[in-house]
C-alpha cells in the first residue's frame, strides 16, 4: 500500500548546474533504478516526478535540474526541512541484461548512479551542453562524456545491451542505433500511479499510463 510519507532534508549539494537532494529514507523501499518518487514541491500543489539517483544506506538521493518552478523549490530546500514523498512507482530498468551501457544525456544522468551500482560499474557514455554540466559524470563510474556538438551517439559503442535516459530526440537517435535498447521516457505526471491519466502515451498503438507502464520502456 503506498503512502505519501515526510522525510527529512539531510543534504542539497551542487553538481555543476544541478542540485542532489539527499532524503532520510526511513523504512522506504528504493525500488528498482529507473523507478520514480513523486516529491512535494514547497508552494506546488502537484507533486514532481523524481529518479531515484543514488540509495546508500538510510537515504534518497535526487538529482535535480531547476528548470521551473517546481523543481526551483525543490533545489531551495535546506538540511532539516521536510518534505512529502511517494514512491517507488512506475517499471524500472530491466536488470537481466548481459553487457549494459548506460546512454544518458543531460538531467537524464539522474538514475544512472544508482543503476551503475545495482550492475557492477558497466561502462557508460554521457552527452551533457557543456563541461559545468559534464560535472554530474563524477557520479558515474566508468564514464565517457560527450560534450556537444560531439552526440552520445556518435561515440556509443556497438555490441552492448542499451540502458537510456535523456531528452526525446536523443532516445530517438539510441533507438535508431540499437532497436532493443530500453529507454526512460518523460511525460508530464500529476498523480505518478494511475489514477489522472495526465501521462497518457501511444505504445505499440495502444494509450497507456507512462507512469504505470514506464517510465522504462523496452523498444523491441
Ligand atoms: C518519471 C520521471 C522522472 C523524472 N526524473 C527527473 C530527475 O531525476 N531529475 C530532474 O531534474 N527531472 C526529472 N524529471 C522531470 C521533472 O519532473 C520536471 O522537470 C519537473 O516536473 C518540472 O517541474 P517545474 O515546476 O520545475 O517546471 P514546469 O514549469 O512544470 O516545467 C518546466 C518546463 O519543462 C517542461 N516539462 C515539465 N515536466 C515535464 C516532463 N515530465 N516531461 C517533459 N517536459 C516537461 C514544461 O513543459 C516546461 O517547458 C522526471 C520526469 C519524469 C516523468
Ligand atoms: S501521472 Fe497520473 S496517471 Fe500517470
Amino acid at each position: 500500500m503506498l503512502r505519501r510519507e515526510a522525510r527529512s532534508v539531510l543534504g542539497v549539494e551542487a553538481v555543476g548546474p544541478y542540485t542532489l537532494l539527499r532524503l532520510e529514507r526511513g523504512g522506504l523501499d528504493p525500488g528498482t533504478p529507473g523507478q520514480f518518487f513523486m516529491l512535494e514541491a514547497p508552494g506546488r500543489l502537484l507533486p514532481r516526478p523524481m529518479s531515484v539517483c543514488l540509495a546508500p544506506l538510510g537515504e534518497l538521493g535526487f538529482l535535480i535540474d531547476p528548470v521551473g518552478p517546481g523543481t526551483r523549490a525543490l533545489c531551495q530546500l535546506s538540511t532539516g526541512d521536510r518534505i512529502g514523498i511517494l514512491g517507488p512507482l512506475g517499471q524500472g530498468y530491466r536488470l537481466d541484461v548481459e553487457r549494459p551501457l548506460l546512454v544518458g544525456g543531460g538531467i537524464g544522468v539522474a538514475p544512472f548512479p544508482y543503476l551503475s551500482e545495482t550492475l557492477g560499474g558497466p561502462p557508460a557514455v554521457l552527452g551533457f551542453r557543456s563541461g559545468w554540466h559534464a560535472e554530474a559524470a563524477a557520479l558515474v563510474p566508468n564514464a565517457e562524456v560527450a560534450i556537444e556538438p560531439t552526440y552520445v551517439t556518435d561515440v556509443m559503442p556497438p555490441g552492448h545491451d542499451v540502458l537510456a535516459c535523456g531528452p526525446e530526440p536523443m532516445l530517438e537517435a539510441v533507438r535508431r542505433l540499437a532497436s532493443d535498447a530500453q529507454l526512460a521516457w518523460e511525460a508530464p505526471m500529476a498523480c505518478g500511479y494511475g489514477a489522472c491519466y495526465g501521462c497518457v502515451v501511444e505504445i505499440d498503438g495502444e494509450l497507456e499510463r507512462l507512469c504505470v507502464e514506464g517510465p522504462v520502456l523496452a523498444t523491441a
